[in-house]
């Protein structure tokens, strides 16, 4: 395919036949024949393979504990719940992220507030923050933009000068790395996601990370339906169980667990092949005017979930042309996120309107996430650079 082909949008072949998505998961035959050995085993449910993921991801991550659930979400769930926030307290978090952050304030009956972001790293402001903080305030979540950290230790201070709960949405950024640590153990918990497009996949599935022990037993109480087999009183009853209060099956699987702990073997060469493949979009990108990069911080090293590029006014087509120009190439872009403020629930519930959060709303006009999988091959992103390569012509 050449750069001066006609696009699709204007009637030319499409740069892939059968399509390609923004994100996507890499499982080779060991994790097959790993979920396979599982089924043959007593434990298909939470088991022995669960428990094993959790100590490797608790030590990848530097962390005391770690909790495997059903999803990010449910982690989101119960941490807010872990957390102790209830009616009345108010969580500040990013506007620029999945649903699933600020529904962890909801969840628990507490008031979402957002703060803007800062258009470099696309993550929480730390002075928004400090603008938002009430006597009400309670926790904070940030949430780590396409795996690039948040201003960690500028949080933390706010954090421990108001003594807030910090809940770090982590679900974009496991193996990243802050001032040379990996991301994970700082306080008070934090969550990664195993969905196909995160950095490892369990098929669905999640985990909350901390160094807390009481924490840690609350949100394993809430993943189990806070139930205790405690026998105290009930000695010569062995089935006896006690529910102690309103729990959740978000019981994760040994299947799920086998998958994952293969993935997480594999977690180096991932990054490694989403680095390899950044880069190759930061080269061949660097000739056409309009197209702004991520911004990397010295401190941090991400572990790049999305790539995430700005169309600004230079590009020679709006970013909602691009968009459809991209997806009749067969190439699945997708712009992460409609801000929260721009939701109906955000807005009818919790009185929010389009027009707040300047910086996430510049930003929001410009954005696309490119392609960016493990398992992408040289080929498919060269089709990709050449497919808006020759967009922008058709548009200059
Ligand atoms: C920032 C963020 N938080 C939470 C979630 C929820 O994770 P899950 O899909 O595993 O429920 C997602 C998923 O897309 C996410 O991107």
């Amino acid at each position: 395919m050449s750069r001066n082909q006609t696009p699709a949008i204007a009637g030319g072949d499409p740069a892939f036949p059968e399509g390609i998505g923004y994100g996507g998961q890499s499982i080779g035959e060991a994790e097959k024949e790993a979920v396979l050995d599982v089924l043959d085993r007593d434990y298909i449910t939470r088991g022995p393979e669960v428990e094993a993921f959790e100590e490797e991801i608790a030590d990848f991550v530097g962390a005391d504990h770690a909790i495997a659930v059903t999803s990010g979400t449910a982690a989101l769930h119960i941490a807010g719940l872990a957390a102790g926030l209830g009616s009345g307290d108010e969580v500040i978090t990013t506007p620029l992220t999945f649903t699933a952050t600020a529904n962890a304030a909801c969840h628990a009956d507490a008031e979402p507030v957002f703060a803007d972001i800062k258009p470099d790293t696309r993550n929480l402001d730390p002075e928004a923050v400090r603008e938002r903080i009430t006597e009400d305030t309670k926790a904070l979540i940030p949430m780590h933009y396409a795996g690039q950290p948040c201003a960690i230790d500028e949080l933390l201070e706010i954090a421990d000068e108001h003594d807030l709960t910090v809940i770090w949405d982590a679900c974009h950024a496991l193996g990243s790395r802050y001032d040379g640590d990996r991301i994970g153990s700082e306080s008070d918990m934090a969550m990664f996601s195993f969905h196909p497009v995160k950095n490892i996949t369990t098929a669905e599935g999640g985990m909350v990370v901390t160094n807390d022990d009481d924490l840690a037993e609350r949100l394993r109480s809430y993943r189990s339906f806070q139930m205790s087999s405690d026998h105290e009183g009930h000695e010569n009853e062995p089935w006896y169980q006690a529910t102690e209060g309103v729990g959740f099956n978000y019981n994760f699987t040994d299947i799920q667990a086998a998958l994952g702990r293969m993935q997480l073997d594999r977690i180096e060469e991932f990054k490694e092949r989403r680095d390899e493949l950044v880069e190759r979009y930061e080269t061949k990108l660097d000739d056409i005017g309009g197209i702004e990069i991520p911004t990397v911080k010295d401190s941090v090293d991400p572990m790049w979930h999305l790539y995430a590029i700005e169309i600004d006014e230079a590009f020679p087509c709006s970013r909602g042309e691009f968009v459809r120009a991209m997806h009749a190439e067969n190439i699945g872009v997708q712009v992460h996120y409609v801000p929260l403020h721009h939701h109906p629930h955000f807005q009818e519930v919790h009185g929010y309107s389009a027009e707040q959060f300047p910086v996430t709303n510049r930003l929001y006009d410009r954005l696309v996430s490119l392609p960016l999988h493990p398992g992408m091959s040289d080929e498919d992103h060269d089709r990709v650079v050449t497919a808006i390569h020759q967009i922008a012509a058709h548009y200059q």
